[in-house]
């Protein structure tokens, strides 16, 4: 089969940005950026998430393109080009493993926003109350069949996507519909921002208040940055393969970075000024997505129309970023084991289905599942997402990080980043390497130590 051998590319420098722009941007900036700011606090979560993505993100990720694309391999098959002698290919086994994870949760809360988009053609948001909000996402959760249904549905789309193709499949849903994505959040906050009692909101979201800053709460923001920018598992590297050689991929992770920062930002001036003005918790949780956007669209003229297209939107970046996460599987077993690409799609979004499962069975608060522990007082679904966004994927980068800082040439990593010299960017790689090198890595370890307790900030 020629399909096995072939290495697709991205076409054009724009097509990069998009692509890499549609695995960041997902349920990571409508759901669970708002809900874990909610968690943890507010503003000083922010600006402590804001710091993780510019010090460490933006180094990691100009990491995983080199990595990437100077072997043009898979996570896995990566380490063994570059570097074959060494056991670094431990980062992209790593990475596979973390794929699995995130997806389990993640094809969930894809299938909860599936949902919505039925739910709100049907018009079940209409006149929607805050207490009608809240069972409306309850009675999501609670299936037991829909939840999965609409899980196997998302992975679903996610299989014929990838069946046709890396080029075909992301290149065109992703450059189309995100600027359209960018302006219904738009919309939505210029509309939250007008409720009464906004001013509330926007003073959770933005005053930092220091006092709130532990250990677990730095981490939480950490992880979050991790997970926002797809970084640490070695999607970044696998796009990184596809990326064109003229790409300036210091600037591409800057761009995303930033781009992708601002749609949560926006995302969080769309959510928390209805929370307060609705009279909502902002420590709701996983749901204050999902209660607090029927809401504000119910305020909004032609609102009914524009719910519709926001959860559809919303479902179309949860699908970019879920197809960016099992590329990385996917990429692994056909590169190195020697699968067919359908094949290796069906038998990693199989598992995914399954082991998903316990994931959407967990999170419905009556099921037998609900109440068995993983990890602490977490349950199969907060475990998969602890374990993944608060362990793995930081460790992934601190490893990441120590391979292109300590083992590799410098000189490499320039030529690389300069594209054989063609691009005038030898300052910014000389700072970025002194981060990668130093700054990124002192900065996951301290973190680290501090949230296992060893010594407290
Ligand atoms: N960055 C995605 C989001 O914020 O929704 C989540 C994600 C996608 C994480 C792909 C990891 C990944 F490989």
């Amino acid at each position: 089969m020629a399909e096995k051998n072939k290495r697709e590319m991205f076409s054009t420098g724009f097509a990069v940005f998009f692509a890499t722009l549609g695995s960041a941007v997902g349920l990571g900036n409508i759901w669970k950026f708002p809900y874990l700011i909610g968690t943890n606090g507010g503003g000083a979560f922010l600006l402590v998430y804001l710091l993780c993505v510019i010090l460490v993100g933006i180094p990691i990720m100009a990491c995983e393109f080199y990595i990437g694309r100077k072997s043009r391999k898979n996570a896995v098959g990566a380490f063994k080009k570059l570097d074959a002698a060494k056991g670094w290919k431990t980062i992209g086994f790593m990475g596979t493993a973390t794929a699995f994870l995130i997806a389990f949760f993640y094809s969930c809360v894809a299938g909860w926003v599936y949902s919505y988009v039925f739910k709100a053609i049907k018009g079940d948001f209409v006149g929607v109350t805050s207490s009608t909000a809240s069972t409306k996402f309850m009675s999501t959760l609670v299936g037991p069949l829909s939840p999965i249904v609409w899980q196997f549905i998302v992975l679903g789309i996610v299989s014929i996507i990838l069946i046709a193709g890396v080029k075909n499949g992301i290149e065109r849903i992703t450059k189309t519909l995100m600027p359209v994505l960018f302006i219904l959040i738009i919309i939505c906050a210029v509309r939250s921002l007008t409720l009464p009692g906004a001013s509330q909101g926007l003073n959770f979201l933005f005053h930092v208040d220091f006092s709130q800053l532990t250990g677990p709460v730095i981490l939480a923001a950490l992880g979050l940055a991790f997970f926002k920018l797809s970084l640490g598992m070695g999607t970044m590297i696998t796009y990184g393969s596809y990326f064109t050689t003229d790409n300036n991929m210091i600037a591409t992770s800057a761009k995303v970075a930033i781009s992708d920062s601002l749609i949560s930002i926006l995302a969080g001036i769309a959510i928390f000024p209805a929370v307060f003005s609705f009279g909502l918790k902002p420590s709701e949780g996983p749901g204050l997505l999902f209660m607090t956007i029927p809401l504000v669209f119910s305020k909004i003229p032609f609102g009914s129309i524009l719910l519709v297209a926001f959860f559809f939107l919303s479902a179309i970046a949860a699908t970019t970023a879920l197809i960016s996460m099992v590329q990385v599987p996917v990429a692994y077993f056909t590169e190195e084991k020697g699968m067919g690409r359908t094949k290796a799609v069906l038998f990693t979004t199989s598992i995914m289905m399954v082991v998903g499962i316990l994931a959407t069975l967990s999170a419905h608060p009556t099921s037998a599942l609900a109440n068995i522990h993983i990890i602490g007082e977490r349950g199969f679904f907060d475990s998969f997402d602890y374990l993944s966004s608060n362990i793995l994927l930081p460790i992934g980068g601190l490893l990441i990080a120590v391979y292109v800082g300590y083992f590799t040439k410098k000189e490499d990593f320039k030529l690389e980043l300069s594209n054989q010299g063609t691009l005038n960017n030898a300052l910014v790689l000389d700072v970025i390497y002194v981060f990668i090198k130093f700054v990124s890595p002192f900065l996951l370890i301290i973190v680290f130590l501090n949230s296992i307790g060893i010594f407290k900030f």
